[in-house]
């Protein structure tokens, strides 16, 4: 349910309790009646309007429509991840995918906070017994680092610098997103994957992910917000993900930096992905050859650094 339909919800419970209380139960009908009345009009009023009718159907459906299984897990790790119901269904279906489909390579995220996306492929892993794959968390485990004030802006137009400066610590860390790493482990360890299976990669993605990082991917998540971090995740991971393995980019449609990055990686080549809407921020792709254009060449040459 929405804020102002939980809201709405919430004032008329509690129309309904006093009139209740005060035994009003004449008034009760009446609102009860007009309600109905209301109800009827605004229903006839969109009758045929299927864009009102289908987000009715689909906030009234909830996410109903998910598997039970998710759900569960869904409960599990949502108190430690920060991205949406939808982007999360998106990485559960795309592990189960990549797991079913034999995808080779590990499993990436580039940015956890406390471990909650991480934690939902190592239990979905778990779950399909598929627990030979190595899964690789970069973060700094020290927040946020500095944005670029120019680049780095939501959708409405708010350069994020202004608000991480009130939290800086350094240029490479702030009390922004700031979990250490041991709790981050801890929280990956509860998953139940084998924990010499899990890299936790500390430090600046600009300087860890050339130095480390998996010869093939199958699933790469990317979620480290600013641009800089995600022009260097690409250029180093994008590359070494399997034939038909799976890119997911968190924030691509809530900050322009991040939209940037991918928006300028993609154009310099010649593959021309379908990036698949999750919801307002996340995007989705299936990659289709390794053999793409003059980059994954490059790649394919430097893989052997
Ligand atoms: C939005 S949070 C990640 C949310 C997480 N994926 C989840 O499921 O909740 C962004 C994370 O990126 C990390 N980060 C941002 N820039 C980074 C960089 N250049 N290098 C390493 N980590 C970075 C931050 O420390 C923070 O934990």
């Amino acid at each position: 349910m929405s804020l102002l339909g939980r809201t709405a919800y919430h004032a008329l419970r509690r129309l309904g309790y006093e009139l209740m209380s005060a035994g009003d139960y004449g008034r009760l009908r009446q609102e009860i009646e007009q309600l109905e009345h209301d109800r009827r009009e605004l229903m006839a009023q969109v009758a045929g309007d299927y864009q009102v009718v289908m987000e009715y159907h689909e906030k009234k459906a909830a996410f109903r429509d998910a598997e039970p299984a998710f759900h569960a897990l869904y409960e599990r790790v949502a108190p430690f991840t920060m991205t949406s119901i939808e982007r999360l269904y998106a990485l559960y279906k795309a592990v189960e995918y990549v797991s079913k489909a034999e995808i080779p390579g590990d499993i990436v995220e580039c940015g956890v906070w406390r471990g909650g996306s991480m934690m939902l492929a190592a239990l979905v892993l778990a779950k399909l017994g598929d627990t030979k794959r190595r899964l690789w968390l970069y973060d700094t485990f020290e927040g946020l680092p500095k944005p670029d004030p120019g680049k780095d802006v939501d959708m409405w137009g708010n350069s994020q610098f202004n608000e991480w400066v009130k939290y800086r610590r350094s240029d490479e860390s702030s009390e922004l997103a700031y979990v250490p790493v041991e709790e981050v482990r801890r929280n990956m360890l509860s998953a139940g994957y084998p924990p010499e299976k899990v890299e936790l990669v500390k430090g600046m993605v600009q300087r860890t992910i050339p130095a480390q990082h998996p010869r093939e991917i199958a699933l790469l998540r990317l979620d480290t917000d600013w641009y800089d971090s995600a022009v260097c995740e690409l250029h180093h991971l994008y590359p070494r993900i399997a034939e038909g393995g799976v890119l997911i980019v968190d924030d691509y449609g809530h900050l322009q930096g991040q939209r940037q990055a991918i928006d300028e990686y993609f154009a310099a080549g010649d593959d021309f992905p379908l990036l698949q809407r999750i919801d307002y921020s996340g995007r989705l792709v299936i990659k289709r050859s390794r053999g793409q254009g003059a980059r994954a060449k490059t790649a394919a040459g430097s893989a052997a650094e």
